[in-house]
């Protein structure tokens, strides 16, 4: 049956106007939402509202405009601090997206580590989650250590547990793989870690579009995420740090807001969480940020995450038809994330055809290419879905790939 039981997936699909686009003639079938999600009208509405009647500088006017802009930008922030259920609000730290929120953190490291302190990274990491640690090592002669993965695409927890030592002081790991969809077991790799003091980041980016965590059940001292891949706007995202982390690490960037007292001979710093938060932020886009996780907490998490799975489930079904399909990544326990080449073709080759039929999938290493290292392939396919995919889309992609297959090979 095509039609799904969990929601009228119809009626959810009205809300995205770029849904009703076509693409090179034909309607549009978005399947790249790992690489960023669409934007629904009332997240579209929000940033013309803001632009349209309140655009000002926040925390910084006696004016009206700024007011309003002020309470609108700390109100989302409350949202975003419900949403993940932070204690306090001010352990949220408004950034321009994951890759800015893992910069800060590793760069305020640098005078915490020395050499002969580890840093263990998973093989599963995005290249946002690799980079900064490795010019973090290089800045302090602290080793980066490596959680292997499995032929499945899993990281080897038993490996994860003989790195762990009493020079271990940071581990870093994604709630999912971007390019595989794996959903790692977080809650295990930060109990493991605390046991030996060392602190945790988990990057969520790829996870929040799928799963509502909970930073304080979860107990991680970092979690990151980007607004774009939760159907907000891009350039803007959020670090949720445990308190007691946030206030040890110094300031990432230096200028307005983010000071208590400049003089030349001294500056002194502003509190949490503006200590974090230098020059004009993305007012409109942290206002967006809220609005977008409303519209998904109004559809319920655990409902957008069944539909997908019925959506994960019945693509790969349908792709396991095509001969020499290869899928990477586990069977089970995945986002709805599928990764594949086909035996003989470029993967940049399906995406080309595929997109002359107006469908969207991302092709190359997705940024993470020690994955595509270890299974010795240039890169794959990917196709990613969200809620408002649909069984019939799914059937026309498969249909698409089918031809592509026979004009390549
Ligand atoms: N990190 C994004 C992706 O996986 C861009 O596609």
């Amino acid at each position: 049956m095509l039609q799904s039981t969990i929601f009228d997936v119809q009626n959810i699909r009205k809300e995205f106007p770029i849904l009703e686009r076509k693409v090179n003639g034909h309607p549009l079938i978005y399947l790249d939402n790992a690489a960023t999600s669409q934007t629904p009208r009332v997240v579209i509405d929000a940033i013309v509202d803001y632009y349209s009647r309140y655009n000002a500088n926040i925390h910084r006017g006696v004016h009206s405009l700024s007011q309003e802009a002020t309470d609108a930008y700390e109100q989302a922030r409350q949202k975003i601090q419900e949403h993940f259920n932070a204690s306090k609000s001010y352990e949220i730290i408004l950034t321009s997206g994951t890759t800015h929120a893992i910069n800060l953190v590793a760069n305020g490291f640098s005078d915490l580590l020395k050499k002969g302190d580890e840093i263990i990274v998973s093989a599963l990491e995005h290249h946002s989650n690799i980079v900064p640690w490795q010019m973090l090592c290089e800045r302090t002669g602290a080793e980066l250590k490596v959680i292997p993965m499995s032929e499945e695409g899993e990281l080897q927890m038993s490996k994860y547990r003989d790195l762990l030592s009493e020079r271990t002081r940071l581990v870093f790991v994604n709630h999912v793989s971007n390019a595989l969809g794996t959903i790692n077991p977080v809650e295990e790799i930060i109990e493991l870690a605390h046991e030996h003091d060392a602190a945790v980041l988990v990057d969520g980016a790829q996870a929040t579009p799928h799963i509502r965590p909970d930073v304080q059940e979860l107990d991680c001292d970092f979690y990151t995420c980007s607004a774009h891949k939760i159907c907000g706007p891009t350039g803007v995202g959020m670090l949720y740090g445990k308190e007691e982390w946030l206030k040890k690490l110094p300031p990432y960037q230096g200028g307005g807001e983010m000071i208590s007292e400049v003089t030349f001979e001294r500056t002194t710093y502003a509190d949490l969480p503006h200590k974090f938060e230098a020059g004009t932020p993305n007012v409109c886009g942290v206002i967006a940020f809220g609005v977008a996780l409303d519209f998904m907490n109004g559809i319920g998490f655990d409902r957008i995450a069944a539909y997908e799975h019925e959506l994960l489930e019945y693509a790969t079904k349908r792709l396991l038809e095509i001969e020499d399909m290869r899928i990477y990544g586990p069977e089970t326990n995945k986002a709805s994330v599928i990764s594949f080449n086909i035996e003989g073709i470029h993967p940049y080759d399906i995406g080309a055809i595929i997109d002359k039929l107006g469908i969207a999938v991302r092709t190359g290493h997705h940024c993470a290419q020690p994955i595509m290292d270890f299974y010795k392939i240039p890169g794959t396919v990917r196709a990613s879905f969200a809620f408002y995919n649909t069984k019939e889309e799914i059937d026309i992609f498969v249909e698409a790939v089918k031809r592509a297959k026979l004009m390549l090979s």
